[in-house]
């Protein structure tokens, strides 16, 4: 199986915070890796670094082998890195089908005299874009909300409306940042049918961070469990689950069985 991701050694210091603290992680081609951690633990801060909101302060990040560090957020967009956001950011007033034909790029990258000139070619590009759009309103169950505004929507399918938005963008690996937030049990169980969906059918890769521990348990291939910053532990699902120093950390504050924040 080909490494697709790697951290070595990743660090960033928020001046005298370290919110992630030397963390080296892999994830395999198809396997779905989630990260885990008690509130403040630098999960989202490590997102943050895959896909090139901050630089690390040291350390290094690879994407199927190759050194990314240096890259702009778009860069890696371009290189098939995509997210969601832990708080939702999508376009508000845009329809649901505009707010996956922003993020394709069929339909908007086109070079200004590729614009100018490109005419039928650019067209069956913009209607290729279209299709693919379509599949994924499909995929995530809002093929036939396309022309509700996303505002409209219940606060569950937006968060699958952020997922179609990450899949516009053809990435080979989507960060998951906490998509079950705020969704109930049916909705839960649509989330876990579009993540296999996403991994199984369109050969994407999946990295989650989740609070639900019977979700991340019952979906996760292998887990990365952080807190303060830290590493402290990696591993199958029964494995993690048994962990005495992820029981510790989560001492106190106590395994989360189904929280949203
Ligand atoms: N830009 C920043 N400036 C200063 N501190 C930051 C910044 N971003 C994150 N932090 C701090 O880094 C730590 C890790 O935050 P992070 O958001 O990564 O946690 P998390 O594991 O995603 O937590 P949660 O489960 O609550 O989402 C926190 O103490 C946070 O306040
Ligand atoms: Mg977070």
């Amino acid at each position: 199986m080909a490494q697709i991701l790697e951290t070595i050694n990743a660090t960033i210091k928020f001046g005298g915070l370290t919110a992630v603290n030397s963390v080296s992680i892999t994830q395999e081609e198809g396997e779905i890796l989630s990260l885990i951690g008690p509130n403040g633990a630098g999960k989202t801060t490590l997102f943050n670094l895959l896909t090139g909101v901050y630089r690390p302060t040291e350390g290094n990040i690879k994407f199927y082998g190759e050194e990314i560090t240096g890259l702009k957020p778009h860069e890696r967009v371009a290189k098939g890195i995509s997210r969601t956001f832990q708080n939702i950011r999508l376009f508000h007033e845009m329809t649901v089908l505009e707010n996956l034909l922003i993020a394709n790029p069929d339909c908007h990258r086109e070079g200004i005299w590729e614009a100018v000139l490109g005419g039928g070619k650019l067209r069956r590009k913009r209607q290729q874009g279209v299709e693919e759009c379509e599949d994924i309103l499909r995929a995530i169950g809002l093929l036939d909300k396309q022309e509700e505004l996303a505002t409209n929507l219940p606060y569950g399918k937006q968060r699958l409306l952020e997922i179609g938005r990450a899949l516009a963008t053809n990435p080979k690996l989507v960060l998951l940042d906490e998509p079950g937030a705020g969704m109930n049990s049916v909705e839960k169980e649509e989330l876990s049918r579009l993540i296999h969906y996403i991994t199984d059918d369109m050969k994407k890769n999946v990295l989650l961070i989740e609070h639900d521990m019977k979700f991340v348990m019952g979906i996760s291939d292998r887990i990365v469990v952080l807190d303060h910053g830290e590493k402290i532990a990696e591993g199958k699902p029964e494995e993690i689950q048994s962990n005495p120093l992820v029981i510790e950390a989560y001492l106190g504050k106590g395994i989360p069985e189904d929280e949203d924040d």
